[in-house]
């Protein structure tokens, strides 16, 4: 696929229906043609998100473990190809599940034009998976298809799983993370184990959600500018809501140490004397500031997508006093 082939009236019917729900009453892609157009551009952009998440756990030390990986609701199936580029030797096989066929097979057949020697194939359901890849698919599910999957997840080693940023997906991953806490480690993006700060009282317009940054060239490509313009995309903002989980409770190396393992959420705001945001950490989620005496050069930067989310940090009341990027 190239850009000068792209057919605007197939791009804007699936945005169409993503965006009013219609997507969720069963299966939409009708040809190839569909998935081969969502590929190149929306599923492009998911699979920045995608970089981001995989970097930061690459970066604090985590990598899924050996075995089968299965993309349910694999669409054209960029969030495993993003997996199994980043860790080829932890995936053994693939396995890719839709309700639509054709979106099997298009994502069976894009992955055989990787240079992947990976054996890729539909899932058997008499094969559990060893880790399940989730992307942009919770709110096109049936309450049954919800129980399909927490059975998926409850049979699976590991999950990796990336939703829109928005109120109601930020809300609904907090009740799956709530629902499978007592089986999983919380990996991502949870700095504790203990019950998710989001659910307590007073915390009701916060949803948990963060920024991925696109890839520093997209801003200067103008394909995806005009593609950006005409879709009605902000392409600097990839607003995102994500869980991952482990459930051989592996003990990552920054959980050793003095001060609470914390993490920002959503997007902080920078003003003179301090930086105001919504925290995380052990205590629970609140708004919190770090003076810019404390950390000039973060302070000053933390509104930007690229900046760092996690950190070890020590606070009196709501006022961070030492804080250090993990
Ligand atoms: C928005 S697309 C996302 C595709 C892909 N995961 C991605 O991130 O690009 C949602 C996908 O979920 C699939 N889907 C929706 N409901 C499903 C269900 N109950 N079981 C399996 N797949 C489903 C759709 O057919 C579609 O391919």
């Amino acid at each position: 696929m190239i850009w000068d082939e792209l057919d605007w009236s197939i791009l804007e019917r699936l945005r169409q229906g993503f965006l009013s729900g219609t997507a969720a009453d069963g299966p939409y892609w009708r040809t190839a043609e569909d998935l081969a157009h969502y590929d190149f551009t929306f599923a492009e952009r998911i699979g920045w998100k995608w970089d981001h998440v995989l970097r930061e756990l690459e970066q604090r030390g985590w990598a899924p473990p050996e075995g089968p990986l299965l993309d349910w609701g694999c669409g054209s199936g960029v969030a495993h190809r993003r997996v199994a580029a980043r860790w080829p030797h932890a995936v053994t096989a693939l396995q890719v599940m839709d309700h639509s066929l054709l979106a099997e097979e298009f994502a069976l057949e894009r992955w055989r034009q990787t240079p992947s020697a990976i054996p890729a194939t539909s899932w058997d359901r008499a094969h559990p998976p060893v880790t399940v890849v989730i992307s942009h698919v919770l709110n096109e599910l049936a309450a049954d298809d919800a129980e399909d999957l927490m059975a998926t997840i409850s049979a699976a080693t590991a999950v990796i799983w990336i939703e829109p940023g928005t109120p109601a997906m930020g809300s609904a991953l907090v009740a799956w993370r709530e629902r499978l806490r007592a089986e999983f480690s919380m990996i991502y993006p949870c700095p504790h184990q203990a019950v998710c700060g989001m659910t307590a009282p007073g915390n009701e317009r916060h949803w948990c959600h963060h920024f991925a940054a696109p890839p520093p060239e997209v801003g200067a490509d103008p394909h995806w500018v005009k593609f950006g313009q005409r879709a009605g995309i902000d392409l600097r903002s990839l607003p995102y809501s994500a869980l991952v989980l482990d459930r051989r409770k592996p003990s990552l190396p920054a959980a050793a140490g003095a001060g609470r393992l914390g993490r920002i959420i959503g997007r902080p705001r920078v003003a003179k004397p301090y930086t105001r945001f919504i925290g995380c950490d052990a205590d629970g989620v609140s708004e919190m500031e770090l003076p810019k005496r404390v950390a000039p050069s973060l302070a000053k930067k933390l509104d930007r997508a690229t900046a760092p989310r996690s950190f070890r940090w020590s606070k009196d009341d709501q006022t961070l006093s030492q804080i250090e990027v993990l």
